[in-house]
C-alpha cells in the first residue's frame, strides 16, 4: 500500500496543482480507477487535501503538516537511514519502540511519533514531548565495542546542532549532549545500547527536537531553560525538510565515525562546545566534581581541571555552569 500511496503523491505533486485524471494515474501505477479512488480517499482520509472532479481528474491543494513516511522518503538524500520508517500519531516512548523492534530490523529504520506520553530523558528523568516537534529514534548497529557506542551521542549533538546552525541559529552543544540557543535548550539526545562481551547488538539514539511549540507548550519548570525552534526563528519550521537535512547530515557524521579517527569529529564538536574553558560543577550518583571544563576524551567524557590543579574525567552525569566564579 505505501508504496502507491508515495507514487500517487508523487504524480500528484509533479503535475504542480494540475488535475491528473484517476485514468492517467492507473495505467501509471498498472492498477484500476477504482482503486485508484480507494487510495485518494485514504490520502484524504490523512490530511491530504485533494479536489477531485469526475471530469478532470485529481487536484493536489495541500500536504498535511505530519511526519509521514512517504513526505520524509521523498526527496531524502540518504543513503542508509530513513529508508524504514515506522510512524505513529502517539506513543509512550520512540526509544521503547526501537528497543523492542531493535533485533529484527535493519540499520537505520526510524521510529518516529508525532507526540509522545511517556517520553524518557537522561538521568531517568521525564521528557515532555507535545505535538509540533520531532521525536524520533534511530536505530544503528554499527559493529563497535561498547565503549565506543557512546560516541554516538556527540555525533548526534554534532549533526543537530549544524543543521539548527544551517538555519541561521549560533547552536551550541552543552556536554554532554544538550543542543542550546542562546544557552536555552532546543533539542537532548538518549542514546541506549544492547551489547554483548565484545560488540554491541544495536544502538538507538533518541532525539528530541522542539520545533514548532510555543513555549506555553513546555511546563512551567522547565519552561526557563528551554526554547522551540519556533521562538528563535519567529516563524514556522518545515519538519519534514528539517529532518531530511537532519538525517542526511547525520548520515554523513556516522559515515565520518565508521570510517575515520575520531578526533575530527571531537574537534568539530569541541568547536561548538559551549562547555570546554567554563566552571562547571558535575553531580554524579556518587559524587560532585568542581572546577573548569578544559577538554574532552575520545570517549565523551568531561575533562575538568580542579582547584589543586588535578585532572579528572567524568563520563556522565548532570552539568550545570558556574556563572559566580
Ligand atoms: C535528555 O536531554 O534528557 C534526553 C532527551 C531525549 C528525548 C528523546 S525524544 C525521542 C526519544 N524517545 C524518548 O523517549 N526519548 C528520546
Amino acid at each position: 500500500m505505501g508504496d502507491k500511496r508515495s507514487q500517487i503523491i508523487k504524480a500528484l505533486k509533479e503535475a504542480k496543482g494540475s488535475p491528473v485524471s484517476g485514468e492517467e494515474l492507473g495505467s501509471r501505477l498498472g492498477i484500476s480507477r477504482t482503486m485508484i479512488w480507494k487510495y485518494i480517499k485514504s490520502l484524504q482520509a490523512d490530511g491530504y487535501e485533494i479536489d477531485s472532479s469526475p471530469k478532470r481528474g485529481y487536484i493536489l491543494k495541500s500536504v498535511p503538516q505530519l511526519l509521514y513516511p512517504e513526505e520524509i522518503q521523498m526527496g531524502l538524500k540518504t543513503t542508509l537511514l530513513g529508508k524504514k520508517i515506522h510512524y505513529f500519531e502517539e506513543l509512550s516512548s520512540t526509544n521503547s519502540t526501537a528497543k523492542e523492534i531493535a533485533l529484527s530490523e535493519e540499520e537505520g529504520a526510524l521510529v518516529i511519533a508525532e507526540m509522545q506520553k511517556g517520553g524518557r530523558g537522561r538521568l531517568g528523568r521525564e521528557w515532555v514531548s507535545p505535538q509540533g516537534g520531532i521525536w524520533m529514534s534511530i536505530i544503528l548497529k554499527p559493529g563497535v565495542p561498547l565503549t565506543h557506542a557512546s560516541r554516538l551521542t556527540l555525533v548526534a549533538g554534532l549533526a543537530v546542532a549544524n543543521v539548527i546552525r544551517d538555519l541561521g541559529l549560533d547552536a551550541r552543544i552543552k556536554w554532554p549532549n544538550d543542543v542550546r540557543v542562546m544557552g536555552r535548550k532546543v533539542c537532548g539526545i538518549l542514546t541506549e545500547a544492547k551489547a554483548e562481551v565484545d560488540r554491541v547488538d544495536y544502538v538507538i539514539v533518541g532525539i528530541g527536537i522542539n520545533v514548532n511549540m510555543d513555549l506555553k507548550d513546555i511546563p512551567e519548570p522547565l519552561r526557563e531553560g528551554s526554547t522551540t525552534l519556533k521562538v528563535e526563528l519567529g516563524r514556522h519550521v518545515r519538519r519534514v525538510r528539517f529532518l531530511q537535512d537532519l538525517l542526511f547530515e547525520f548520515e554523513q557524521q556516522y559515515i565520518n565515525f565508521k570510517t575515520q579517527p575520531f578526533s575530527q569529529i571531537l574537534n568539530d564538536w569541541m568547536a561548538l562546545s559551549d562547555t570546554i574553558g567554563r566552571e562547571v560543577k558535575v553531580t554524579t550518583p556518587s559524587r560532585i566534581i568542581e572546577g573548569k571544563a578544559v577538554g574532552m576524551t575520545s570517549d565523551g567524557a568531561l575533562v575538568i581541571k580542579k582547584s589543586d590543579n588535578t585532572k579528572e574525567e567524568v563520563i556522565a552525569g548532570r552539568c550545570v555552569y558556574e556563572y559566580s566564579k
